[in-house]
Order: C-alpha cells, then structure tokens, then sequence
C-alpha cells in the first residue's frame, strides 16, 4: 500500500511517498525559513504564497525520488490542520486534486499526530506508549494507547518548547529558526556555570502541563548581566528547555505504567534532548524511541505514515472538507 503525505501547515513544503506505513520510498521538502529570517518568524502571507510555487514541484520531485508513478499511488493523504490556514488550503487543494485524478481515497491528518507518526518509519509503534510533541507551534504529552488513540496528558500553558528556544535565539541575536542555532553556540559553551532555573507549572489544570514563557524575561535578564557570554547563555536556555521535557514525559510514563516513550516535533532534532531522554529513560527502564533527525522537522513522509494507519481505520476527508486552523488532539469530545 503506497500512501503519499502532502504537508504545508507552516514554512516547509513536504511531501513523502511511503509503503505500508513504514518504508519511505521517497521525499522532498521545500522549505520558505529562509524569507522569514529578516523578520524574525513567520509572516503567513509570505508562507502560502511559497507554498503556493512549491507545491507542485514537490510532488513531482518526490515521486521522481520514490520512483514511483502516479497509478502506483493508493492513497493520499495531507495535513488538514492545525497550522496557518492560508498555508494549510494549498497543500489541501492540492491533494484534493490529485485524489480525484488518479481516483484515490482522500485522508486529513492532524499535523501533531503526524508528529508523532515519524516514528513509525523507524519501526512499528508499540502500545502502550507515552509520546511528547515538541515543535515551534505545541508541545504537549500524550497517552498513546493505539493507533488513532491518544489522550492528553498535559501541554504548555504558553510558549512551546521550540518558540522559547527561538525566541531565546533572537535575544542571543541568532537566525531564525532559533532551535538548530541555540544547538550550535551551546556546544562552544566552555564555562556551563550559568543556569536557568527550570519551569514548573504552579497550578497544572492537567498534572504534566509545562510552561516556558518565563524562560524568555530570565534569559533577556541573564544576557544584560553576561552580554559576552552567549554561547554559555545558550547553553543555559537549551538545558532548563531539555530538563523540563525529560522531566515531564518521564514522570507521565512512569505515571502512566507505560514501558514505551516516544519523542516527536522539531525540538526532537536536538542531540541534547535525544541523548538526555536516552540516559534518564534508561534509568527507569523505559525504552525510548525517537524519528530520524531529518524526519523530525515538518515534512511529508510522517503525514503518510499516519495517513496509512487512518485509512486502516477507514477514515477519510470528503471533498467539501476544509482545513483546520485549530484541531485539537487527545482532548475529550465536547
Ligand atoms: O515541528 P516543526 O518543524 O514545526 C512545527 O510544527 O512547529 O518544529 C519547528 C521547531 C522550531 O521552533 C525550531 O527552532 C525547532 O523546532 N528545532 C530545534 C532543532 N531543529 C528544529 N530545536 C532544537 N534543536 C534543534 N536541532
Ligand atoms: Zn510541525
């Protein structure tokens, strides 16, 4: 079963071929970060018109890399939300289109739970399984009991984890996206005396709810104090963001009683998130699992792979569908 996933939620243009669920046959990404960098973060209507020229050429280049023809395709499947809407309706027009003229099932995905889905090209997801998003837009922890069963265990009251680290960026005067760049001046760090303190919710409405929007005065405040010090500042900013993810997802799967954590979303693609998740989930005997670096970031393959296991489930988009802005995921049905 070929499935091609169609992203355009944000700044990257993605598209992947994938077989079964797992095996990626093909991809290609086009991304608009780099326009957005004189100002800072993402500018929408700069993102869909992007979208709008890539589109095209990103599905034709990652079947060319699949080597795969239109007719081999069963099914296509694109992320219907959440994300910015005028970047979201180019990637869902153009899956629209190509369903019907190849005459293929139709399958919206929830951006997040493609997230969470890059770890299936890895290897089949095992349940019971705690999974922490962590991208620009949310970082939330999720009970995974099954494919398409997930429940909310706790999510930023503010900030996500990766808005800290780029808006921790741009105080440390650092390109956007901040995250990859932070990544980089810590490991030139030489004194790692400065600390942030770690952020705590005070009163979580769920008990693995995180906040990071204190983060952004404490290191604004730190870098007037040590304005020569922005490698350790960095590195400081990328230790209280690390400790506060390790923290949550561990205690939620230990709460829990899960024996499999996974780790999903942009942030994912840091080796200090990878490396300490490893060494604390060892210590409680967990096992970690965690997407290719590449497939970490927003891309099209991931929205195959969950594309696959939802139209196992016999979901579908119908053609009058239109994106969603707001798609929660895991959240009791009201
Ligand atoms: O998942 P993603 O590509 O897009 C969203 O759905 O938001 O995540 C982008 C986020 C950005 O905040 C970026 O700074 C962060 O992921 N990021 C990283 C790294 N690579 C990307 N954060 C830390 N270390 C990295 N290597
Ligand atoms: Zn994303």
């Amino acid at each position: 079963m070929v499935v091609v996933g169609i992203e355009s939620s944000c700044d990257d243009t993605g598209v992947g071929v994938v077989r079964d669920g797992q095996w990626l046959l093909g991809r290609a990404v086009r991304t608009s970060a780099m326009l957005h960098r004189e100002f800072g973060g993402i500018v929408p209507e700069l993102a869909s018109r992007e979208h709008v020229m890539a589109i095209l050429p990103a599905i034709a280049d990652a079947l060319a890399a699949s080597e795969t023809a239109l007719d081999a395709i069963d099914v296509v499947a694109v992320t219907q939300g959440p994300g910015l809407l005028g970047s979201l309706l180019v990637g869902v027009t153009a899956a629209k289109a190509l369903a019907v003229a190849i005459s293929r099932p139709l399958v919206g995905v929830n951006h997040l739970e493609a997230h969470l889905y890059a770890n299936a090209l890895v290897a089949p997801i095992e349940f019971p399984a705690v999974a922490l998003l962590a991208s620009g837009g949310h970082t939330a922890l999720y009970r995974w009991s099954d494919h398409g069963a997930l429940t909310l265990l706790g999510e930023t009251v503010d900030d996500a984890a990766g808005e800290a680290l780029d808006k921790g960026a741009r105080t440390l005067g650092l390109e956007y996206p901040g995250g990859p760049a932070v990544e980089r001046l810590a490991q030139t760090a030489t004194d790692l005396g400065l600390r942030l303190t770690i952020p705590k919710v005070r009163h979580p409405e769920h008990r693995f709810d995180l906040s990071f929007s204190g983060l952004k005065t404490a290191l604004m405040e730190m870098h007037q104090r040590y304005p020569d010090r922005s490698s350790e500042l960095a590195y400081a900013l990328q230790s209280a963001v690390v400790e506060s993810l390790v923290q949550q997802v561990i205690a939620a799967a230990l709460a829990e009683e899960v024996h499999h954590v996974y780790l999903a979303g942009g942030v994912s693609a840091n080796q200090r998130l990878r490396q300490t998740l490893i060494e604390r989930a060892a210590m409680h005997r967990l096992t970690v699992r965690m997407p290719r670096r590449e497939d970490s970031t927003d891309n099209g393959a991931m929205v195959a792979a969950a594309g696959y296991y939802h139209w196992r489930l016999h979901h579908r988009m119908n053609l009058d569908e239109s994106p969603r802005s707001l798609f929660p995921l895991g959240e009791p049905q009201l």
